[in-house]
């Protein structure tokens, strides 16, 4: 291989700088040119792409977002804009492209190893929703701005003894709910993955406030519910106002932690690795802090699964 092509695509996530960071320095490590294709899908189609050195990916590390840009590419959804890229990858003798992004970007990924392109994925998105890893490169942060953000929420809900309800972002998983409501200590954390009864709910809370809790905060995944509604109809229940705070895209910026750049430059090392073997068609990851490949069909085919006795736990801890 002599040529290695990146890209970010989908929602950025924070620890996608460092993963870009690595990539290209595991590249340049290796004697090959890294090159860097801004905006995802779109930038492959337009062909807006350009070499990158050890300089040009300086003092990222720490910044959220993609400085590569990115996008939710449409054109790449049409067999049009897929026989474009194909193209101008090709034409502009990419050997292989490490691809970062969530399962819609591994799906496109996927496209292209079917249309000859060798490809490598790095799960990055805040939703930890990919089956085949336990960690996508900006969960961690994301946590760690919620639990922040619940932590003032307390400060305010405590003082005048209030109901909060939180919304928090995930898609359809309720992964940084179930996770950011354990460490954040949430009362109760709705989640699309697990049936919650209403009626149960609200004299919980009920019975929470006479013995003696004298706040309540309701952590709501998107995709399981609206905050709006389930405060709207707790209110007309219980009789008692309930607040709304939906969190919204606060999620996904800010520095990366630790954690996410530790993982991003692990992933990036390690997919430069597997295509300098002639590996392709398969993403890293994480299991038991170890990296691993998955084939594609793995975090397409199979669904996410929370952990149920994480989620248990949270229910004995909130008593
Ligand atoms: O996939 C990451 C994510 O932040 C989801 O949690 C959320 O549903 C979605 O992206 C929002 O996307 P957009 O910023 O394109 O509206």
């Amino acid at each position: 291989m002599k040529r290695i092509g990146l890209m970010t695509s989908g929602g950025d996530a924070p620890g996608m700088n460092a993963a870009i960071r690595s990539v290209v320095r595991n590249t340049i490590y290796r004697n090959m040119e890294a090159i860097g294709f801004r905006r995802g899908f779109d930038g492959i189609i337009d062909a807006d792409f350009c070499q990158l050195y050890s300089n040009s990916v300086g003092g990222i590390i720490d910044r959220g977002g993609t400085f590569l840009e990115t996008s939710r590419s449409d054109r790449f959804l049409t067999a049009k804009g897929q026989e474009k890229a194909v193209h101008v990858l090709k034409e502009n003798m990419i050997d292989g492209l490490v691809i970062i992004g969530g399962d819609g970007s591994f799906r496109g990924a996927s496209r292209l190893e079917e249309l000859g392109i060798k490809t490598v994925g790095i799960p990055g998105t805040i939703d930890n929703d990919i089956t085949g890893t336990d960690y996508s490169i900006g969960f961690d942060t994301c946590l760690n701005t919620i639990i922040e953000m619940l932590s003032k929420i307390r400060d305010t809900a405590s003082s005048l003894a209030r109901i909060f309800c939180v919304e928090v972002m995930g898609r359809l998983s309720g992964e940084i709910a179930l996770q950011a409501g354990l460490a954040g200590g949430a009362d109760f954390i709705l989640i699309p993955e697990i049936e919650y009864n209403f009626e149960d709910m609200c004299k919980m809370i009920v019975k929470g406030f006479d013995r003696g809790k004298n706040h309540i905060l309701i952590l709501v995944a998107e995709g399981a519910a609206k905050a709006y509604d389930v405060a709207a109809g707790i209110s007309f229940v219980i009789k008692k106002d309930v607040k709304v705070t939906v969190l919204g895209h606060i999620q996904r910026g800010g520095s990366p932690s630790a954690m996410d750049r530790i993982l991003a430059s692990r992933f990036g090392g390690a997919a430069v690795e597997a295509l300098n073997n002639g590996i392709h068609g398969k993403f890293v990851g994480i299991q038991n802090t170890e990296i691993v490949l998955n084939d594609y069909s793995v975090a397409l085919k199979r669904k996410h699964e929370i952990n149920k006795k994480m989620y248990e736990l949270t229910k004995i801890l909130s008593i």
